[in-house]
């Protein structure tokens, strides 16, 4: 059976008073369109048909391949919206998932059980219901005597009646396609102009046909976003539902009130994320480690057993055993191999730093390859721009670089060498050497035997 979701986005999202489509607004760091798409994949079995209108050119780029996307131009109501997915897909679907593309937190498994109820009913149509003390101007179920769902009115027109109903209409329905795009034009217009999907179920009634309701357990689930204080509400509700499934999983989050994790993130188990984390993008983060206090990780990856106070990652690959901070930033490119320790106030950008390197206080490394085991002293800086390029240094294993060496790019530290402190290193300085002075000069040949390096 084939079934096809089709994801409302076209609406011009008025009272969200913003130059961006309400629907590319993030929540938890993603689009939130993007979570009605992931849902509406796992729910159907074709590519989804996604209706855009305002902003139409942002949304389609933002969709790429992932939608088939149609454009409804003028936008006139949510029933004038499905009609517009009828030539693409009249004749080629069974079922019809519509829903709408402001409500992220709805899940894959309720919108599965919407379309097996759909499945089983003889009427042409199920839809979702939730039943609320706030109504946030949702929509209302009108039923009968018998119980059987007779309509939905919208907030605006309902009677006294009808609006002390608490069961709404969440915003997404199954319908079967050979009966829904007749009556799709079958829909009166509205005072306002519009032409309402939920008018569907009226007329199935009216045909004799059965409407099933799919009541949703889960308040949270169908909050929709209409303003930017809806907005608030989704994201703290889609960031408790990211941080449960983490503690589910064996993950400790010491205050998940003010814990952030974007939903593309993984944790390893036994690892312990401390407050005020920020945890963005594609970031992984191994087992065992400790992340935070104040930490802000984006696209990095992390190994195991590893601790990161305070300190700022991004594109960046640590791998296990590795110590950083306080106050370090980790920029693009960096690599920091198996128990490297980096201390405070250091940066790295493009650069390795090989197994059991130290770098404890206030150093820049940039365009850098250093092998393993290096000493790099207090105030260490790769002077690697010439203001046109950017010039590598390499420092081979074992060196020992004095405090507040300056390593002016591009150029080469043999194995085993040391720098005095203040070193102002210009040219490649062979292995085993001793270089001191500005610009740094060789004082002695060092060797295995007379090695006196202290820390
Ligand atoms: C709608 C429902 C209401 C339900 C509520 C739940 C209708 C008539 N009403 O009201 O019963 O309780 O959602 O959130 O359906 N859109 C288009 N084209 C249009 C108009 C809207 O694509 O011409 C899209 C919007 O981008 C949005 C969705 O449809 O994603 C819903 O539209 P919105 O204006 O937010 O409807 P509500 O007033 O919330
Ligand atoms: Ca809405």
């Amino acid at each position: 059976m084939k079934i096809t979701a089709v994801i409302l986005a076209a609406g011009q999202g008025t009272r969200m008073k913003s130059d961006l489509p309400k629907v590319l607004h993030p929540v938890c760091g993603v689009p939130m369109i993007e979570y009605a798409l992931r849902a509406a994949w796992e729910a159907s079995t074709e590519i989804p048909v996604v209706i855009i209108g305002h902003g139409a050119e942002l949304v389609r780029e933002f969709l790429g391949e992932t939608a088939c996307c149609v454009v409804q131009d003028p936008q006139l109501g949510t029933g004038h919206a499905v009609q517009q997915a009828e030539s693409t897909l009249r004749g080629k679907t069974d079922l019809v998932l519509v829903t709408y593309a402001d409500m992220p937190l709805l899940r894959p498994e309720t919108l599965k059980r919407l379309v097996e109820t759909q499945k089983s009913n003889k009427g042409p149509l199920t839809m979702l219901t939730v039943s609320a003390a706030d109504p946030r101007g949702f929509g209302r179920v009108v039923r009968g005597l018998d119980g059987s769902v007779q309509a939905i009115v919208e907030e605006a027109s309902a009677t006294e009646e009808q609006l002390s109903t608490h069961e709404l209409n969440v915003g997404a329905y199954c319908f079967t396609a050979a009966w829904l795009w007749d009556a799709l034009h079958k829909i009166k217009v509205s005072s306002k102009g519009e032409y309402f999907l939920t008018d569907t179920v009226a007329l199935a009634v009216q045909a004799g046909l059965t409407v099933q309701a799919l009541a949703s357990d889960d308040l949270v689930e169908t909050i929709g976003i209409n303003t930017r204080v809806h907005l608030a509400e989704a994201e703290a509700a889609m960031r408790q539902r990211i941080n449960r499934a983490h503690m589910l999983r064996g993950v400790t989050i010491v205050d998940p009130a003010s814990t952030y994790i974007e939903p593309g993130v993984r944790i390893g188990r036994d690892t312990v994320v401390r407050p005020n984390t920020h945890l963005r993008g594609e970031t992984v983060i191994g087992k065992d480690c400790v992340i935070g206090p104040n930490t802000i990780s984006e696209d990095t990856t992390v190994g195991d057993a590893c601790e990161i106070l305070a300190s700022v990652m991004e594109e960046a690959v640590v791998e296990d055993h590795v110590t950083i901070g306080p106050f370090a930033h980790l920029r693009k490119g960096a690599h920091l191999c198996k128990g490297v320790h980096m201390g405070n106030f250091g940066e790295v950008k493009d650069s390795t730093l090989g197994p059991g390197t130290k770098m404890g206080h206030f150093s820049y490394i940039g365009n850098a390859t250093i092998a393993n085991n290096v000493n790099i002293g207090a105030g260490t800086v790769t002077c690697n721009y010439d203001g046109v390029h950017k010039n590598l240094t390499e420092i081979g294993e074992d060196v020992f670089i004095g405090s507040d060496t300056m390593l002016v790019a591009p150029v080469k530290v043999g194995a085993r060498s040391r720098t005095g402190a203040g070193a102002v290193v210009t040219k490649d300085v062979e292995p085993d050497t001793l270089v001191v002075g500005v610009p740094a000069r060789l004082i002695k040949k060092l060797n295995e035997a007379n090695d006196d390096r202290t820390d």
